[in-house]
Order: structure tokens, then sequence, then C-alpha cells
């Protein structure tokens, strides 16, 4: 694709390997309206197949992650065809990324932007960053998993507060509630979600791809078979060049040379 014709995002791939992708709509805070969701897919599709990126960061402005999907874009839909076109259906494509995915937040993260930013494999989030959501003080509820990702990572009494009252939580609180992975100044939220990218992007390709796998099974499968499918990725590792170069490396007190990368 032709990044200089995305019109919401600004895309660079960093010597690290590391896909940046920064949301760019700062007269509406990022408002997530459907085009910017369809670059951001095309975007994300195009680096998951490239060689040249090995995690990707998904950040916004200062001020803003995202402030949730457009409301003047979908105020006036009539349901035949919010129902019809299945709106939001889009939205879900970011989770099924092969590469680990990073969120770097800063500022708000609310309604459909917290909802991008679970979406991702993991949150860090400055100090002053708020994480909400809104939309039942407009009159609608969560659409992008809301109500089922903000349950499964900071539990249910704390999801049904921040549901049913609309009231914005900080980044510190979320950092205990298990929501964020690492809470930084503001100013280091991106360096450090590019570092952590960059490290991701400098191992084994299908050993991190099938770690990312065995994780997500856990949102999905009892304990039982989510201990079975890793085993058996585990098991799987040992079929590749570079579970042998890894073991190697570290019994011949070296630095590997991983050959998928
Ligand atoms: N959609 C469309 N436009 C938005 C927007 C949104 N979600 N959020 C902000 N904007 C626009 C504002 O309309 C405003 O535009 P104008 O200058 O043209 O009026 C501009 O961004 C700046 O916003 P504010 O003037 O409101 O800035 P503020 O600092 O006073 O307030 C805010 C910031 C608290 C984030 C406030 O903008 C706000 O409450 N935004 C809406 C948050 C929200 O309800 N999000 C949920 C959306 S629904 C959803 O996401 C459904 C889903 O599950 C996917």
């Amino acid at each position: 694709i032709d990044v200089s014709k995305l019109e919401y995002l600004k895309v660079e791939v960093t010597p690290e390997k590391v896909g940046l992708i920064t949301l760019n709509r700062p007269k509406a805070l990022n408002a997530l309206c459907e085009e910017l969701i369809e670059e951001l897919n095309m975007v994300t599709r195009d680096m998951d197949e490239d060689d040249d990126v090995g995690a990707m960061v998904i950040t916004g402005s200062d001020r803003a992650f995202a402030a949730g999907a457009d409301i003047k874009q979908m105020k006036d839909r009539p349901f035949s065809e919010v129902s019809g076109r299945n709106m939001f259906a889009p939205w879900a494509e970011l989770s099924r990324r092969r590469k680990p995915t990073v969120a770097a937040v800063n500022g708000f993260a609310l309604g459909g932007g917290c909802e991008l930013a679970m979406m991702c494999d993991m949150i860090i989030a400055g100090e002053t960053a708020q994480f909400g959501q809104p939309e039942i003080l407009i009159g609608t509820i969560p659409g992008c998993g809301g109500t089922q990702r903000l349950v499964r990572s900071v539990g249910k009494s704390k999801a049904m507060m921040m549901c049913l009252t609309g009231e914005r939580v900080g980044a510190q609180e979320m950092l205990t509630a298990g929501l964020v992975a690492k809470v930084m100044p503001a100013e280091e939220t991106l360096p450090e979600a590019l570092r952590l990218a960059g490290k991701m992007a400098s191992l084994s390709r299908p050993i991190v791809a099938a770690c990312k796998e065995a994780v997500n099974a856990a949102y999905e499968t009892t304990l039982d078979q989510g201990v079975l499918f890793e085993r058996r990725l585990f098991h799987a590792t040992f079929a590749t060049e570079d579970q042998k170069e890894g073991m190697s490396a570290f019994s011949e007190k070296r630095a590997p040379e991983w050959r998928h990368r």
C-alpha cells in the first residue's frame, strides 16, 4: 500500500523492525471513523505479512489515544443499517494479527479507543492516560468487545463500574487492576512501547507467533484444553531450527542467531 495516501494514520518502520502506527486525526481526538479503521486494517495486514516488520506499536497523541468510535458518523444510522451491515465487525481484524501488537496510550482511551487498546496484546500507558467505556452516557453500550475484554482483564466488579457509570479510570488504577502492563511518565510511553516491540521483533518469528497463540488460547478455552494446546505448541517448537539454535547458543555461552526473523 502507498502510505503517503493514508488520511488518518502515520506509518513508519523503525530500524529495529517495529511497525509504528500513529492515529492521526487530531481535530476529533482520534475518533475512530470507519475510514480510519479501514486504513488500520490495511496497514496491520500489510505489516503482518512484511518480513521487515517483527512487531507493531499503535499510538495516538499526547492528548488522546482515541476518544472512541465516531459519534457524529453513526448517530443517525437506522437499526436496519447498523445491524444489516454489522457495524463494527471490521474492528475485530486487529485481534487476529499473528505478530505482537503493543498499544502505547497517552491521554484519553475511551469507548472504541479503550476497546482498540484492549485488542492489542499489551498496553503501555502514560501516567496521565485515562481509560473508560462512556457509551452508557450517550445512550448505548460498548460494541467492540468492551464488556467482554474488560471483564477478562479487570474482573466483573470494576468492569461493571466502568460500563454502567461511564466514569474514567486512571493509568495507575488500571495497572493495579491488570488492564495495563506498565505505566510510564508520559514522554516515555512510546519509547518504552518501541523498546518492548523491538525486543520481540529481534526474536524468532515462528516462536514468538506460537507463544502469542498459546497465551491467546487462555481467553478462549478451558484450563485443561489450554494447557494441552500449549504443550503441543511447546513440543512443536522442537521441530524448528530456532529452538535448536537457542538452546545450543545457551550451552555454548554465545548469543543466538535466529534463522527466522
Ligand atoms: N466522535 C466524534 N467526535 C469526537 C469524539 C467522538 N467519539 N470525541 C471527541 N470528538 C470531537 C469533538 O466533537 C470535538 O470536535 P469539534 O471541535 O468539532 O466540536 C473535538 O473532538 C474535541 O473534543 P472536545 O471539544 O469534546 O474535547 P474536550 O477536551 O472538551 O473533551 C472528551 C474530551 C472527554 C474525550 C470528549 O470529547 C468526549 O467525551 N468524547 C466522546 C467520548 C465517548 O463517548 N466515546 C465513546 C464513543 S461510542 C463508541 O466508542 C462505541 C463503541 O463501542 C465502539
